[in-house]
Parts: C-alpha cells; structure tokens; sequence
C-alpha cells in the first residue's frame, strides 16, 4: 500500500509518500519560516496563502522523489487537527479532491499524536508502548502510547508552548523568528547557573510557560550585551530540566522504559543533552528524530496515517 500524505497545519506546506512497512519512500516541505519572519510569528491568513500556492508543486516533487506516479497511491493521510483552521482547510481540501479523483480512502490524522511517533521513522526497534514528550512551538505535552489506537494525554501546557517561549525570548533580544535554535546555540556557551528562573508547578505533572515567559521578557531589556548567553544557558537548560524532571517522573509511574521526542524543540541540543544524562540514571532507552522529522513534516502524518487506516481511526473528515 502506497500512501500519499499531507500536512498543512501551521507554516510548513509538506507532503510524503510512504509505505505500509512504515517506510519513507520520497517527500517534499516548503517551509514558510521566511515569510513570516518580519512578523515575529506565523500570520493565518498568509499561511492559508502560501500552502495554496505550494501545494501542488511539492505533491510534484514528492511524487518525483520518489520515482511514482499519483495513480500509484492507494491511500490519502492529511493533518485534520490540531492546528490553523484555515492552513488546515487547504491541506484537507487538496486531499479530498486527490482521493476523490483517484477513488481512493482517505484517513485524517491528529498532527500532536504524529510528533510523538515521529521517532519511530529512523529508529525502527521503537514500538509503542512508549512515552513521548512532544515539545514545538505550539505544544508542550507528554503523552503516552500503549498502542497506535491510544495516545493518552499526561501532561500538557495550560497556556503557552515551550518553543513559543523561546521565539517570543529571541525576539525581545533581536534574533529573528523562529529563533528557538539561535538560543539553544548561546545556550551551550554560556553559565547555565547565572540567572534563577522561576519554575511553576502544579498538583499534576501539567506545564505553564506564561509567567516564565513574563519574567523573561521583563530581564531580557536589562541585560548586557556580555550576559546574553548566559541568560540563554539559564533559560534553556532550566526549561530543560523542567520538562525532563515531569516526563522521567510519568515514565518511572507508568514503568515506561522507552521515550521518544518529537516536535520542532526537540532538535534542541540542551533538551537532549539534559534529557539523556536523566535516562541514563534511570536505565531508560531514549530515541529522537534527525531535524527533518523534528520538524512540522508529511513523513510522520503518512505513518501514523497508515496506522489509523488499518486500526479504522479515520477522523471525521466530513465535517471540513
Ligand atoms: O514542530 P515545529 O516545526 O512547529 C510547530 O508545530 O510549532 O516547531 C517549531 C519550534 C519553534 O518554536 C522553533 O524555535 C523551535 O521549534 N526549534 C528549536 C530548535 N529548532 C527549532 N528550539 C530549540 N532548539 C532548537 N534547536
Ligand atoms: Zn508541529
């Protein structure tokens, strides 16, 4: 079985094709990061804009990437929730109309429980169950999947998400959307321990990054030019620590050996880094995508996308 499947959901306009052995077998994303970049966030309507006018041109590509023709596909899988209500019409639209033409079923697939299989693509030992932490810049959650029918929520931000804490941060200090990657770079040269930062906490093992972020922005304006990085480290590697410390918590609860990461953030050296001496400690494997998957992809919607269609997880695609 040939699956073609599509992703639209924020400012990447990406769609791959994979197989029912979970393989890649060809793909293609335009990222709009530079579109919205003098905005200092991504603009709905411009998003809506710009995956209209590439969507047909990376189907042609994914297509060519991976030596097939659009009659060889079997299987539509399109990114249905969550996400921009506009971006998210284009993607499912375009889909609709392909898998009508070809006659062909059509599965949506839920963009967060995509980021958390996402490691599975390289790393092909990991199954579920597993725990996932699925950290972008519009989501911080952790999740458990006992199977591909469950993907059960543990913990999850109450307001913002850890990346859009990081692109709000670089902002105020200059460094062009997104800049989550910039900060994690300064974060690595500087004292992590210079600047305390104040770490809410809840009864559960929930998130909130809005009173951080406040305090952030507050210190940012009187920094020196020489406390940047710093401030970066501080910052970076507390997060950091916030996330691990509840995610290796759940997973010694649930007695989950095997984490996954997933999300734009989780190409963040210092999570990983962080992230990895905790597992050590406690004897747990851990496994991450390479930066392609990382990021908001066609790859993960297309596997997790062939999961659903077998489990008869279809989504209510009607209701678009
Ligand atoms: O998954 P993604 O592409 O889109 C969303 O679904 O949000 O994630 C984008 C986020 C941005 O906030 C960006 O700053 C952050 O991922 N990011 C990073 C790194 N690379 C991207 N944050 C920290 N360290 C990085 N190396
Ligand atoms: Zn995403």
């Amino acid at each position: 079985m040939i699956c073609l499947s599509i992703e639209t959901s924020c400012d990447d306009t990406s769609v791959a094709l994979v197989n029912d052995s979970s393989e890649v077998l060809g793909g293609y994303t335009i990222s709009q990061a530079k579109n919205h970049a003098e905005y200092g966030g991504v603009v709905p309507e411009l998003a809506s804009r710009k995956h209209e006018e590439n969507i047909i041109l990376c189907t042609q590509n994914a297509l060519l990437d991976a030596g097939l023709e659009v009659s060889d596909v079997d299987l539509v899988a399109v990114t249905v929730y969550p996400g921009l209500l506009g971006p998210l019409l284009v993607g499912v639209s375009f889909a609709k109309g392909i898998a009508m033409g070809l006659n062909i079923p059509i599965v949506g697939v839920n963009h967060v429980e995509a980021h958390a299989i996402s490691s599975m693509i390289e790393n092909k030992e990991l199954s579920p169950p597993f725990l996932s932490l699925v950290v972008s810049g519009g989501h911080t959650s952790i999740i458990d999947v006992p199977s591909f029918s469950e993907f059960l929520i543990c913990a999850q931000t109450r307001d913002d998400a850890m990346g859009e804490l990081l692109d709000k941060v670089a902002r105020a200090m200059g460094i062009k959307y997104p800049g989550g990657a910039v900060l994690d770079s300064m974060a690595i040269s500087g004292n992590k321990n210079a600047f305390a930062i104040p770490m809410p906490k809840f009864e559960n093992f929930d998130f909130s990054f809005s009173g951080i972020k406040t305090w952030a922005l507050n210190n940012v304006k009187k920094l020196d030019e020489e406390e940047k990085n710093d401030f970066a480290s501080s910052l970076v590697f507390g997060l950091s620590e916030y996330v691990s410390k509840n995610l290796i918590q759940i997973a010694l609860n649930k007695n989950r050996k095997n984490i996954a990461l997933g999300g734009g953030v989780s190409s963040s050296k210092v999570l990983r880094h962080v992230l990895s001496q905790k597992c050590k400690e406690h004897n747990l494997n851990l496994y991450f995508p390479s930066s392609k998957y990382c990021v908001d992809n066609a790859y993960m919607i297309g596997i997790l996308g062939v999961h659903n269609f077998k489990n008869k997880r279809m989504f209510d695609i009607d209701s678009f």
